[in-house]
């Protein structure tokens, strides 16, 4: 395989220049705040609401607190390198983008592909959240989904048996991709409107649940390792920050607004690294709040704030904390469905992909071939496979791409020298090493069968990328390198 072959790539400044032909019309009317407000509504999710609780049982116990610090702490670094590249290539883009401009097709496919477990996984992820927060607000009102269709197969159900599929999973998918394939005008105010619910529900659960946490709970912060790696102990914050990390996913759908921020220069880092932030400490204070009102050992739950929340004890905060959650959870749905249509609509215009997936509706001026067939695929999956094997993996494949990344800075420092960097990553190569350390410690704390997967999924996909993206490569038939 010759290496120019392998490397095939785009330049940044046909990237960039191709960008801002697209992003004539959309106007730039996103400031730092709003950018911010984006982030916050694509990062608060099913991470903080329900894997929080499913973590500290079986890893971490109270140490979860500890969890988020490293999680937050690895993102802080990639959310570095994500600003620069952001910055610097203001396109509506994804990783895919800079690694296609930075390091190749080959790299760019290997995260393309990767995405899939970000986008459409945690899609199916957040949507079986969503479900464990429906079937218990229908609870509350006398309506109940019987347990067999409300969680994966298998799932031992209280009374005996196991459960067939997960219902409310697939309507919530099969729903917001309808609304998908009809067109959402991306509302700002709408999403404001969210995001200061989702904001609201998180901040109210902390302030009123301080007060009623049990410091017993917390005794001790680290419960001592079972002898197994990864069960307590300081393995356990290890494993439990791999598998909270899934909270923080989010942060780079930020990027892809570059093109409608008013000063992407400024406002983009202001954007990653402020969303980040806000979210950091509310993710430690719920941890904290979480496993002060409730024994670690008793959250192993679909719904573990509403757990917390029935150790307050005032009825129509229940409720109103459910409510919030749900919609929290349905924007995050939203974002990650709509995010993997545009993802596949751009690799499939460099070829990558079948035609399919960048074919737009002539009336809705959506992809609505490639949202359908996405919708079915997510509804399947979160349908059949449980919140916890989801959840890992959408973690591993993202840690997996953010090392791209941060490579990707450091590579576009040594080949674009001269390239103005309207923003700059401090301390280069160190901090995007310690971005690709960090993700590597994550990743490395997630159980085997997760990396399993993971291996697998990728041997899957280079067998496409040979097969299908390298002989349809737009980029190569231009250089006259396809096949
Ligand atoms: N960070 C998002 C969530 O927790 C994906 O739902």
């Amino acid at each position: 395989m010759e290496a120019s072959g392998l490397m095939a790539r785009k330049s940044v400044d046909d990237i960039v220049s191709g960008g801002e032909a697209e992003a004539q019309g959309l106007s730039k009317s996103l400031g730092a705040l709003s950018i911010v407000a984006m982030g916050i509504g694509a990062i608060i999710g099913a991470g903080i609401f329900v894997l929080t609780g499913t973590a500290a049982a079986q890893y971490a116990g109270p140490g979860i607190m500890l969890s988020f610090v490293l999680g937050g702490i690895a993102c802080a670094f990639v959310g570095l390198c994500y600003s620069e590249l952001s910055a610097l290539i203001p396109v509506a883009g994804s990783s895919y983008t800079y690694t296609y401009a930075t390091l190749g097709e080959f790299f760019a496919w290997l995260i393309g592909w990767d995405l899939i477990l970000e986008y459409a996984m945690g899609a199916a992820t957040v949507a079986v959240g969503w479900s464990g927060y429906m079937t218990s607000i229908l609870k509350d009102v006398g309506l109940v989904i019987p347990p067999q269709f409300a969680h994966a197969p298998g799932t031992a159900i209280e009374g005996g048996g196991t459960a067939l599929f997960n219902l409310p999973a697939v309507v919530i998918v099969a729903a917001i991709t309808l609304l998908l394939m009809r067109g959402t005008k991306e509302s700002a105010w709408l999403n404001n409107l969210m995001v200061a619910v989702k904001l609201a529900v998180v901040l109210s659960f902390i302030g009123l649940g301080w007060r009623y946490t049990n410091s017993a709970n917390w005794s001790p912060i680290i419960p001592e390792n079972d002898g197994t790696f990864g069960h307590y102990g300081y393995s356990g914050i290890l494993r439990g920050a791999g598998v909270v990390f899934f909270a923080y996913i989010g942060f780079d759908a930020v990027s892809t607004a570059a093109q409608e921020a008013k000063r992407p220069q400024k406002d983009m880092p202001i954007g990653i690294l402020g969303s980040l932030a806000v979210c950091t400490v509310l993710y430690v204070l719920v941890a904290a709040v979480l496993t002060g009102l409730v024994p670690y050992k008793d959250l192993n739950v679909p719904d573990p704030i509403a757990k917390g929340v029935d150790v307050i004890g005032i009825g129509w905060f229940g409720a109103l904390i459910k409510l919030g959650a749900l919609s929290g959870l349905t924007t995050v749905i939203l974002v990650l469905l709509y995010g993997q249509s545009r993802i596949f609509y751009t690799m499939s215009s460099d070829g990558l992909l079948p035609k399919l997936f960048s074919h737009v509706h002539p009336t809705y001026q959506t992809p609505h071939r490639s949202q359908a067939l996405i919708g079915v695929l997510v509804a399947l999956v979160a349908a059949l496979v449980p919140i916890d094997i989801l959840g890992e993996m959408v973690s591993i494949g993202t840690l997996a791409a953010f090392c791209l990344v941060c490579g990707a800075v450091i590579h576009l420092r040594r080949t674009e020298k001269r390239m103005k960097r309207p923003f700059k990553v401090p301390a280069v190569p160190l901090v995007p090493i310690l971005g690709i350390l960090s993700c590597l410690l994550l990743m490395a704390g997630l159980p085997l069968d997760t990396w399993l997967r993971l291996v697998i999924w990728m041997a899957i996909g280079l067998v496409v990328y040979f097969f299908y993206g390298r002989k349809h490569s737009v980029l190569r038939r231009k250089n006259g390198t396809a096949g």
